[in-house]
């Protein structure tokens, strides 16, 4: 794995509940895909043994020339609460570009992006790539549904909308867009929108509800999945999740490592 020190550029509160980290760390050269990951960890390895995978959120070149890329984390735990007293200037080792990404729509199908809390991280370039390829003719045919439980858990709606694409936000308890669940409010378009591919980030439970509304509506479907991982690079096995088998010779109780075959599956692949 590629470990380098970047130094952190910016480190600000986005809403009550997330915060928005931008190092000096060049993912472009490195292979960026929207849901491509990187473990971080401090230098000083006292502070914690393990280093911690996130996704990256954005990336964008400063006008000097800096690649810029972006995080979106919230503080849970041990490293993100250390995270929070990042300063400019400050080094954060930084491993990857690790993992798949999600896969361009096939067949000139519509790109529905689903993204639950803490899953909008990886949309914000997902949109940025379609809207500067397939999609560049239209960025309104981009749908991104953004769920949380509420407000606060929803936030890359207004660089999303200034892009045109079209927004949907939806609340567990309704204080921002629509009240209910992620995938009720796509079953309330599915019929308009014509033929779409999903892509799903969030926690477990909302990412087994779009699997199982991909497979009753056979429609094709792309999960980044959070387990949690150690190594990030296929050693350890922290990260496994268990594959679907149809074949019954082979039998059940097969997994992937989600750090390297994942952590992007196609949802017809693995039970969530
Ligand atoms: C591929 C990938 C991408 C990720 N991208 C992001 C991101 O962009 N932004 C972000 O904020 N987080 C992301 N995460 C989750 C992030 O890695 C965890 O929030 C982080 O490891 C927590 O570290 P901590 O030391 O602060 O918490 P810890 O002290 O390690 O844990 C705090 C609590 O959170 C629970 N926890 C920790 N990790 C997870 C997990 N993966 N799933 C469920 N519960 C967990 C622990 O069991 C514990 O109860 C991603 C995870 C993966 C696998
Ligand atoms: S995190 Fe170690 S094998 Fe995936």
């Amino acid at each position: 794995m590629d470990v380098v020190t970047a130094p952190v550029l910016f480190n600000r509160k986005e809403t009550e509940s997330v915060r928005r980290l931008g190092l000096a760390y060049d993912a472009l050269s490195r292979g960026a895909r929207a849901a491509r990951f990187v473990m971080l960890a401090f230098e000083d390895p006292s502070r914690h043994l393990i280093p911690r995978p996130f996704s990256i959120s954005d990336v964008w070149t400063r006008d000097d020339g800096t690649v810029v890329t972006e995080f979106l984390y919230k503080p849970i735990g041990r490293v993100t609460g250390l995270m929070c007293g990042l300063r400019e200037g400050d080094g954060l080792l930084v491993g990857g570009l690790l993992g798949n990404g999600f896969p361009f729509p096939t067949d000139g199908r519509r790109p529905v992006l689903m993204a639950g809390g803490i899953g909008n991280a990886p949309f914000a370039y997902q949109v940025r790539e379609l809207a500067a390829g397939p999609e560049a003719t239209d960025p309104s045919r981009i749908v991104l549904l953004l769920a949380g439980r509420s407000a606060a858990d929803v936030w890359i709606q207004e660089d999303a909308r200034a892009a045109g694409i079209t927004v949907v936000e939806v609340t567990d308890d309704g204080s921002r867009g629509e009240a209910g669940l992620v995938t009720d409010a796509l079953l309330r378009r599915l019929e308009d929108l014509g033929p779409i591919e999903a892509y799903g980030c969030g926690p477990e439970p909302m990412l087994r509800a779009v699997s199982d509304l991909a497979l009753e509506h056979d429609f094709p479907c792309w999960l980044s999945v959070e387990e949690r991982m150690a190594c990030g690079y296929g050693v350890c096995n922290a990260c496994v999740v268990e594959q679907r088998c149809d074949d019954t010779e082979r039998g059940e109780g097969w997994f992937l490592k989600s750090c390297v075959e994942g952590p992007v599956f196609d949802a017809r692949e693995i039970h969530v």
